[in-house]
C-alpha cells in the first residue's frame, strides 16, 4: 500500500513535532513513530532547555560555554544560529502553552544551573521539562488537520532515487534523492511504502547500544542506521556522552538523576561520605560531563565500589520535593528518601553528539533528506555537548528546515515523481514460530555489553580493535541467518544496533587522540595539529551497491529496478 504526503517525519519527539507543526502550514505531514506516540527521548528529558534569558547572561557567554564544552570541534556558524535564535524558539513554546517555572518575580523565569554553564540559564518545568514540552507539542499536532500520526510504524529503509547524467560513458553527475521510506506496520503486519517530497529523520539517539543508559528502549539508533545504508555522510560518532548520574538500583531501569540536582548544590561523595570532585577539576561537581563521568569511573575502579553517591540532603526538604517531584517520588518508591539519604548513582550512556551530517538548514548529503535532533550532527556539540543545549538545537533546526521546505514545496509538487516500487519482504505474524528469537536476544545482549566494556568512558586501541572484530562477526552471522527469519521489529532494531556499534567503533579508531568525550589511554593528549576536525564515516560504493534499497533513473530514461527485499541486504 502506498501513502503519499508532502512531508514524511520519522520520529515524534521535539524535533519531529516542531517541524511537523510548522511544515503543516504548507503541506500534508505524516509522522511515523515506532511505538506509542509519546514514547520518545524528549519525554524523559528532565533538566531543561538552555537559553539566554537571565539578567546577567548574554549570547557571548552562552556561545563561549558551548565552545568550551565542544573542545575545539563546534562549528561556530551553527553555534551562533542556535544561541541567537534560541530565545525565539522558547517563545514559540510559551505561545503553545508550555509552563516553564517562574521565579519569585513572575515576569522572570526560574533559571537552573548545569555543568559547564557560567550562568543560570536552564528553563525548566520542575524536573519533567521534556514531558511538559512533548505534551503541549503533541496536543497541537493531534489537533492539526494536516498532520497524521502513525504509531507502531518502524522504518526499514529510505527509498533513494539514484540519478545520473551521462555523455557517452562519462558521468557528468550523479545524485541521490530521497523519495520516501519503507515502513513496517508492526501491528498490521505489513510493509507500507511512504512517498514524500521531503523526508525528515528525527529518530533520536542510540543509548541502547550500551548496556547502561539513561535512554528509553526506543533509542536504538535507527535513524543513524537507515541514513548510513542510504549513503548519507555521518560524523563524530565516537563522542558518546555518558551522563554522570543515573540511579543505581536493581529495580531502576534507565532512571536519570538530573544534573540540575548538582546545579542546586548536590555533591558527589564516595561510600565513606568524602566529596571527591575537587581532586579532578576546579569547577568540582559542575565541571563538564566528560570530566565528571571519568572522575566517577576512576573512583569506582580505584575503590572497587559499585557506585558513588549524590548527596542533596543538606537542602530544605520542602524545596527538594517541589523542585524535583519526579526524582523524589521515583527514589522514594525504591526506598531512597533524597531529603535524608544520599542517592546511589553511576554514569550511563546518555547522548550521541555525532550523527548524520547536516548543513545549517538541517539538510543531509542526500537531496530532500533532512536530519533533526539527536540523530543529526549539525556541528553544535563538537566533542562534547553543553548540558541542555539539545532540545534547543532540535527546535532551532526544525524551524529552519520547515522554512526551507515551505519555500520549496510548490516546485517539488510540480515535479513528475517516479513510480516508487513496493518492497516485498516476508513478515513475521502472530502465528509465525521463530526458533531463532534466541539468536536475536543473545546478540542484543552481546553488543550492549561489548560496547559498555570495550567502547565506554575510557578506551584503548586494543579494546577498540577487539570490539570491531566481535561486531563484524555478529554482523556476518546476522547477514547469513536473517534471510531465514521472518521480519520483526526486534530483528530490524538489532540489525541497526549492530551497524551503529560498528560506526561508533570505526570513528573511535580513527581518532588517535583524546578530546572531549573520547578518551583513549593510548593517546591521552589532545592533538590539534592533526585532529581539529570531524571523523567521517560513509558507505563505500561497493558496499552501497550490495546493500541498499535503491532504484535508478537518469535524465532521459526512467528504468526502475525492483527493490531488493529488506532481508537480503
Ligand atoms: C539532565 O537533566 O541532567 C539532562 C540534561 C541534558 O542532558 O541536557
Amino acid at each position: 500500500m502506498k501513502n503519499q504526503f508532502d512531508y514524511l517525519v520519522i520520529g515524534s519527539g521535539i524535533a519531529g513535532l516542531t517541524f511537523a507543526l510548522k511544515a503543516a502550514r504548507s503541506g500534508s505531514v505524516a509522522i511515523v513513530t515506532k511505538k506509542d506516540r509519546l514514547e520518545t527521548n524528549t519525554n524523559y528529558a528532565q533538566g531543561g532547555i538552555a537559553s539566554v534569558f537571565g539578567p546577567d547572561d548574554s549570547f557571548d557567554l552562552h556561545l563561549q560555554d558551548t565552545f568550551n564544552a565542544g573542545d575545539g570541534l563546534c562549528h561556530p556558524e551553527v553555534v551562533d544560529i542556535v544561541v541567537k535564535t534560541g530565545p525565539d524558539r522558547i517563545k514559540d513554546l510559551l505561545e503553545l502553552g508550555v509552563a516553564f517555572n517562574r521565579g519569585a518575580d513572575p515576569n522572570l523565569f526560574d533559571l537552573g544551573r548545569e555543568g559547564g554553564h557560567s550562568r543560570n540559564r536552564i528553563l525548566h518545568a520542575q524536573d519533567m521539562t521534556g514531558k511538559a514540552v512533548e505534551k503541549v507539542l503533541m496536543a497541537a499536532a493531534e489537533s492539526d488537520p494536516n498532520i497524521v500520526i502513525f504509531e507502531n510504524h518502524l522504518v526499514l529503509d529510505l527509498v533513494i532515487q539514484h540519478q545520473s547524467m551521462k555523455t557517452g560513458s562519462v558521468d557528468l553527475y550523479q545524485r541521490d534523492t530521497c523519495r520516501g521510506a519503507y515502513v513496517l506496520d508492526i501491528t498490521g503486519e505489513q510493509i507500507h511504502t511512504f512517498v514524500a517530497n521531503a523526508v525528515l529523520l528525527c529518530a533520536g539517539g542510540a543509548g541502547k547500544v550500551y548496556l547502561y543508559t539513561s535512554n528509553p528502549d526506543v533509542a536504538t539508533g535507527d535513524g543513524l542506521a537507515i541514513a548510513y545504508r542510504a549513503g548519507a555522510k555521518l560524523a563524530n560518532l565516537e563522542f558518546v556522552q555518558f551522563h554522570p548520574t543515573c540511579l543505581y538500583h536493581p529495580a531502576a531501569k534507565n532512571f536519570l538523576i538530573s544534573e540540575a540536582v548538582r546545579g542546586e548544590g548536590g555533591r558527589l561523595i564516595d561510600r565513606r561520605g568524602r566529596a571527591f570532585m575537587e581532586k579532578y577539576h576546579p569547577l568540582k561537581d559542575l565541571a563538564f560531563r566528560d570530566i565528571v563521568a571519568r572522575a566517577i569511573d576512576t573512583e569506582m575502579k580505584t575503590t572497587g565500589d559499585d557506585c558513588v553517591f549524590l548527596d542533596i540532603s543538606h537542602l530544605d526538604g520542602q524545596f527538594l520535593k517541589e523542585r524535583f517531584p519526579n526524582i523524589h517520588q521515583r527514589c522514594l518508591s525504591l526506598g531512597i528518601d533524597i531529603v535524608k539519604d544520599p542517592i546511589p548513582v553511576v554514569p550511563a550512556a546518555h547522548y550521541m553528539c555525532g550523527g548524520i551530517v547536516t548543513n545549517p538548514s538541517g539538510h543531509t548529503t542526500i537531496r530532500n533528506l533532512y536530519a533533526l535532533g539527536e540523530c543529526a550532527c549539525t556541528g553544535l556539540h563538537g566533542a562534547n555537548r553543553l548540558a541542555s543545549n539539545s532540545l534547543l538545537e532540535a527546535m532551532v533546526f526544525a524551524h529552519v528546515a520547515a522554512a526551507e521546505c515551505s519555500e520549496q514545496i510548490q516546485s517539488w509538487r510540480s515535479r513528475i515523481l517516479p513510480d516508487v516500487p513496493d518492497c516485498s519482504a516476508k513478515i513475521a505474524n502472530q502465528n509465525s514460530s521463530n526458533n531463532e528469537m534466541v539468536m536475536i536476544a543473545h546478540n542484543w545482549d552481546v553488543i550492549r555489553r561489548l560496547m559498555w566494556n570495550y567502547v565506554g568512558i575510557v578506551r584503548t586501541d586494543n579494546r577498540l580493535v577487539l570490539a570491531l572484530t566481535h561486531v563484524l562477526q555478529i554482523k556476518m552471522e546476522l547477514k547469513e541467518h536473517m534471510p531465514k527469519i521472518p521480519l520483526n521489529s526486534d530483528l530490524v532494531e538489532l540489525q541497526g544496533l549492530a551497524l551503529v556499534a560498528e560506526l561508533i567503533i570505526r570513528c573511535a579508531i580513527q581518532r588517535k587522540e583524546s578530546r572531549g568525550l573520547h578518551f583513549n589511554v593510548d593517546h591521552p593528549q589532545k592533538d590539534d595539529s592533526k585532529w581539529l576536525k570531524d571523523t567521517v564515516v560513509r558507505k563505500n560504493p561497493v558496499e552501497e551497491f550490495l546493500s541498499s534499497v535503491r532504484f535508478t533513473t537518469d535524465e532521459h530514461v526512467s528504468e526502475q529496478g525492483q527493490p531488493l527485499a529488506f532481508l537480503h541486504r
